[in-house]
């Protein structure tokens, strides 16, 4: 690591900030301020389009609790491992008996389709295919955290990863992939999985972690379970509302995510599932009722006098649809919005096509 670094990472709660890698995901540093501004030690901040659950940490890693809600099973696996992290001991455990599983998926990883030899050496290939059976990530702490650190470094730099050069935040698509690895004669990285993961999560816990009992985040989809919880509410009510919606039609977070996706358990190519609310954004109608029913269905969580902080994209039509969702949804409080206009940290960037504005804003309503 560089020295420039070593003053970044000097704490338990920067280790693991950055887990994991999730396009649209808050800054660190915006979700610590806004948690730090609008509640205090003990409090609970809500948030029902949780991500990868940076805003979670952020209330756990500063004494406050977390609530959150994520749909997407990357982001809730990243979310669950941050806030409820195992030991780590039980994940080296893990690791080591992964290790000894892989052989038995010799033959499997051979019937895996072209796109996977071409990203991942045989030895990774077999790891791989124990973890995506044998971890039950959605029960045992030990599986979310391993899956969690395992998904991180899925794919990415090519000297870095387990995969052959791809990004980060999102998948290639495989086609794509396998000929522009071609074209460059590049093969996939040799990699030991066992070595390679142990020295990842020595990094991740040389400072420690925050272990348990600071929040709790759900999976699946926060109109419904918003829903349940208009009958029985949960006992605690949140004095922070700290989210950031899907952005009307910028990014799938299904399809770009699939192949953590796919070590999740899911199809060994990118698809769309067909819920409007796993897809990208792209009817207006659907998402100011989204927006509408999350927004006033929220209250239920809420303390009366909750603060309510909204990053969004400052597009004109995400950007009107979400006042005009915010003050439908709480029609007692006022409302202020803030450009954020610093450009390194916009949210969107990549993404963005458009003529319009870009960047995020910041809508705050008390
Ligand atoms: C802009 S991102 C939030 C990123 C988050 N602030 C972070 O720091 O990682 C929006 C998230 O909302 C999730 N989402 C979209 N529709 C949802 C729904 N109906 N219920 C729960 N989560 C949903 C997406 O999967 C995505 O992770």
């Amino acid at each position: 690591m560089p020295d420039s670094q070593i003053g970044c990472y000097g704490t338990a709660a920067s280790r693991w900030a950055g887990v994991g890698p999730y396009y649209a995901m808050f800054p660190v540093s915006f979700a610590n301020e806004a948690v730090k501004e609008y509640t205090k030690p003990g409090d609970w901040v809500f948030d029902p389009f949780a991500g990868r659950g940076t805003s979670l940490f952020a209330a756990a890693s500063q004494g406050r609790f977390g609530l959150g809600i994520e749909i997407n099973p990357v982001g809730w696996v990243y979310g669950k491992a941050k806030i409820e992290t195992a030991e780590r001991k039980d994940v080296e455990e893990r690791i080591r008996w992964l290790g000894q599983r892989s052989v038995n998926y010799r033959a499997d990883a051979k019937r895996l389709p072209e796109f996977f030899h071409a990203c991942f050496c045989p030895k990774v290939e077999e790891f791989l295919l124990a973890a995506r059976e044998s971890l039950d990530w959605r029960r045992k702490r030990a599986d979310w955290t391993t899956m969690a650190l395992l998904m991180i470094d899925l794919h990415g730099k090519r000297d870095s990863a387990l995969s052959n050069q791809m990004r980060q935040t999102k998948a290639m698509s495989p086609q794509y992939a396998v000929d522009w690895w071609k074209e460059r004669s590049l093969e996939p990285p040799e990699r030991d999985p066992v070595d390679f993961m142990l020295k990842k999560v020595s990094w991740r816990y040389a400072m420690g972690c925050l272990g348990s009992g600071s929040g709790h985040i759900y999976l699946g989809d926060c109109q419904s379970i918003l829903d349940r919880w208009r009958n029985r509410p949960p006992k605690t009510k949140a004095s922070l509302l700290l989210t950031s919606p899907p952005y009307y039609g910028v990014t799938n977070y299904f399809y770009d995510q699939w192949l953590r996706l796919w070590l999740l358990g899911g199809p060994d190519k990118p698809c769309s599932p067909g819920e409007p609310c796993k897809r990208k954004f792209e009817n207006k109608k659907y998402y100011i009722d989204m927006l509408r029913h999350v927004f006033e269905m929220s209250g239920s969580v809420l303390r009366d006098d909750a603060v309510v902080l909204i990053r969004t994209d400052a597009r004109q039509f995400t950007r009107e649809a979400t006042i005009e969702s915010l003050e439908f949804a709480f029609p007692q409080k006022k409302l202020r919005s803030e450009k954020y206009s610093l450009p390194d940290f916009t949210q969107t960037t990549l993404f963005d096509p458009g003529s319009e504005p870009k960047g995020e804003i910041d809508l705050v309503m008390w």
